[in-house]
């Protein structure tokens, strides 16, 4: 008999029916969601709509109100602490404006997620391995020593990258990748994210307000109003939509 390699894509994370409030402010109201392996996929909505506050529920920086929320499989409303450490070190999470601790230098702001989760093999050499094969895939080795003051903001927003991918994550979060940038430097972060995709082989599920960062990173849009998944489909098809809502993000 032959043995065949399974070839079907499995969820990495599925939302269904999520809901999360703050007080009055019912953010979240039904939220439905999966993202398959190896699939990278773009959430558009308007400012306040709830995108930060979606991915800080996938890594259980928020707590859910009610709904399922499985990632990489785990169920995230009976979490322990320690399913909780593994999740984050499997999520890598680029926080909206890049956010480097501005008094450690470059090689200091990648070393500490390792330093956090207490990397088994966390001799100093090991560590400036991993830090140094992250910063050269973002092509910044050279700033190894530098602070984060000394950066623009497009480096900056290149070491953070580095910074998600150093434990090796399965599924990356961005928020904002392209935020505050002009927009060619908007686009050279769009083909880093590319290709730093291709080289770690993760998922990822990208917020922004930028279409042309959608349309370069991603295969699938996912539009989120009114708390909900509104709509989602490819560039091509959402682009072309005369639905109003759909439409107030791709009017020029
Ligand atoms: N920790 C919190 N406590 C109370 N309210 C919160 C908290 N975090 C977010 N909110 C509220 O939830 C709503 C959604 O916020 P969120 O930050 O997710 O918006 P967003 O879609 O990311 O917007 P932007 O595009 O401006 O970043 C807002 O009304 C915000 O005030
Ligand atoms: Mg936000």
């Amino acid at each position: 008999m032959m043995i065949q390699e399974n070839n079907f894509k499995k969820p990495v994370i599925e939302i269904k029916d999520l809901h999360k409030s703050f007080g009055n402010n019912h953010v979240l109201r039904g939220f439905d969601f999966t993202l398959m392996d190896g699939e990278n996929v773009a959430l558009l909505g308007k400012s306040g709509s709830g995108k930060s506050v979606l991915i800080k529920c996938i890594i259980g920086l928020i707590k859910i109100d009610s709904g399922q929320m499985r990632v990489l499989g785990q169920s995230m409303s009976d979490m322990t602490q320690k399913k909780l450490n593994s999740i984050r070190r499997d999520v890598g999470f680029l926080f909206q404006g890049s956010a480097l601790y501005d008094s450690m230098s470059v090689r200091e702001n990648l070393e500490f997620p390792m330093r956090r989760h207490h990397e088994k093999n966390d001799d100093s050499k090991t560590l400036l391995v991993r830090v140094e094969e992250a910063l050269d895939s973002v092509g910044l080795l050279h700033t190894l020593d530098l602070m984060p003051a000394e950066l623009s903001g497009g480096m900056k927003k290149r070491v953070a990258i580095a910074r998600t991918l150093i434990l090796r994550p399965k599924i990356i979060l961005y928020d904002e990748p392209t935020g505050g940038l002009d927009p060619i430097t908007g686009r050279e972060i769009s083909h880093l994210i590319n290709k730093v995709q291709e080289q770690y082989k993760t998922s990822a599920l990208i917020i922004t307000h930028d279409l042309a960062c959608a349309k370069i990173t991603t295969n699938r849009i996912v539009i989120l109003s009114e708390g909900k998944n509104y709509i989602e489909g490819s560039y091509g098809v959402l682009e072309q939509s005369s639905d109003p809502v759909v439409q107030e993000f791709f009017k020029k």
